[in-house]
């Protein structure tokens, strides 16, 4: 009586078959991964959004500066009612701004530099105009997206 041995062929496609639902498996893992995987925000890096409070916190002619890290933003309401944000970091040797209601303007304390409400260099040494951010209201409550 001989020992009873599978034979090679066998042996092969039982390996193949084997091969085939492993990698079917690895699909269906996948298939799943990227089905509960949070979506992407924005792109690779996802946007920042900050609450600054409430919609009638800050009037026709008033700011607020936003500070966030080290690079604080101005929120300015202007004369028309619409909400508009800078950098709150003079361009020429990056000190912060302070609002100035009466001129409407950001100016820097440092060598008088000064910016329009659009951000443009409206006098003074700084070589730059000043970075503009969105900003919106939803639900009254305003956010600033860096
Ligand atoms: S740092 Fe603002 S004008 Fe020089």
């Amino acid at each position: 009586m001989g020992m009873t041995s599978t034979p090679p062929r066998r042996r092969f496609l039982a390996w193949l078959t084997r091969g085939f639902l492993s990698l079917w498996g690895l699909g269906l893992a996948w298939v799943l991964a990227s089905f509960f995987k949070p979506p992407k925000l924005g792109g690779s890096v996802a946007e920042r959004v900050i609450k600054v409070g409430p919609d009638e916190s800050i009037r026709v002619g008033q700011a607020r500066l936003v500070r966030h890290g080290r690079a604080p933003v101005w929120v300015i309401r202007n004369r028309d009612g619409a909400l508009v944000a800078l950098s709150g970091i003079c361009t020429h040797l990056r000190c912060v701004l302070d609002w100035d209601e009466s001129r409407n303007e950001l100016d820097c304390p440092c060598h008088e530099g000064r910016f329009d409400l659009n951000g443009n260099v409206l006098g003074g040494p700084a070589p730059r105009s000043l970075a503009k951010y969105r900003v919106e209201t939803r639900l009254g409550q305003i956010y600033l997206h860096l």
